[in-house]
């Protein structure tokens, strides 16, 4: 595992870590003595940075986290978001009664006095608008209930917006073979600033390890099943909000990338590490031969100039008219 600095927090996190939205649940049944395991399986293979959120299963994600501090000794962070408790979801909610009350909440489940990284849970854009949340924010960490935080965005405007706040330190947004545009504009920026990136949905929710179909059947409970069509929140969070049979053509057309000896989650990954500005990629996992197979992408060499272009131009001619101008 290769390690890279998370912008000012100064911490080395693992390039590949890991995401634990579906440990906790939006994705079909999960058994808690596996997500164990794969959250086991990812500190050994070297993983030290874990993204959860107190949505997730309503606190099982990060109560397993909980439960994984409890089991092993070694240090790993963990970063945790707020903000999707409200219902309804307005901009008005993220004032300080509840986004105090939601950390309360996380601080209790990872059973901790403070939360590594706090992230505002992709808000609603007038959110970054209102300097005061910012306010709230930096009062918390003032009064050691966070010892950093940042934002999950939806849209490269959002992050642009957001990284001009002081505090912020990281920036989470989806990033991957199908949604190419943080790295034209926003990459840059962040870098200029020192904000740490975290690469979420690398694997399109699944889309790119190739090992769906036409004939995949969902679960009821899994979103890639309940909100294509952005019933239940952003569409863009279910398959990186390609149409699902576009991207299947598309993947068809990748499989002839993979470098020998890898698989397709794997160059999936790989290619997002090419990208110095991205601190980490942060895919979902359940059993713990999903998260030995992502983590190996680290040690994989890095992509040919011919590959990223011929990658490059898949996105181009069959992905970009469906995702990039409004993400
Ligand atoms: N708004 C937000 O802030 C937000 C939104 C989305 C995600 N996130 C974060 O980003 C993380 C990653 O995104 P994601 O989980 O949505 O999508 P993802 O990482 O693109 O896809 C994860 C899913 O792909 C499948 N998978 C993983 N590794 C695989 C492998 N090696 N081979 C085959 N299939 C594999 C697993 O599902 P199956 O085994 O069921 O197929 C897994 O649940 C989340 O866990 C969460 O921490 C944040």
């Amino acid at each position: 595992m290769k390690y890279r600095t998370l912008g000012r927090t100064g911490w080395n996190i693992s390039e590949i870590s890991f995401g634990a939205w579906a440990i906790g649940g939006a994705w079909g049944d999960v058994d808690d003595q596996e997500s164990l395991a794969a959250l086991h399986a990812a500190l050994d293979g070297g993983v030290n940075f874990f993204d959860t959120a107190d949505v997730y299963g309503d606190g099982r994600s990060e109560r397993l986290l909980a439960q994984l501090k409890k089991e092993r000794r070694e240090k790993f962070y963990v970063a945790t978001k707020a903000g999707r408790r409200l219902n309804p979801h307005t901009a008005d909610g993220y004032n300080r009664a509840n986004l105090t009350a939601f950390i309360e909440r996380s601080l209790k489940n990872l059973d901790t006095d403070a939360l590594d990284l706090l992230q505002l849970h992709c808000p609603p854009t007038e959110v970054y608008y209102r300097p005061e949340v910012f306010g709230v924010l930096d009062d918390l960490v003032k009064a050691g209930k966070l010892r950093h935080y940042g934002v999950s965005v939806e849209k490269v405007e959002e992050a642009l917006k957001a990284i001009e706040y002081p505090g912020v330190k990281t920036v989470q947004i989806i990033f991957n073979m199908f949604r190419q545009r943080p790295a034209e504009l926003f990459f840059a920026e962040a870098q200029r600033r020192k904000i740490g990136i975290l690469a979420r949905v690398p694997l399109a929710s699944g889309l790119l390890s190739g090992k769906i179909t036409r004939e995949s059947k969902f679960a009821k409970d899994d979103h890639r099943l309940f909100n294509r069509h952005g019933e239940a929140f952003d569409r863009g969070e279910t398959f990186s909000g390609v149409d699902f049979e576009t991207g299947l053509r598309a993947v068809e057309q990748l499989k002839t990338l993979v470098p020998e000896g890898a698989t397709l989650a794997q160059l999936a990954l790989r290619w997002i590490l090419e990208f110095p500005a991205v601190t980490c990629a942060i895919p979902g996992a359940k059993r713990p031969a999903q998260v030995a197979e992502n983590i190996a992408a680290s040690g994989l060499a890095p992509l040919s100039k011919a590959a990223m272009k011929k990658i490059g131009a898949i996105y181009d001619g069959q992905i970009k008219p469906l995702v990039h101008q409004y993400w």
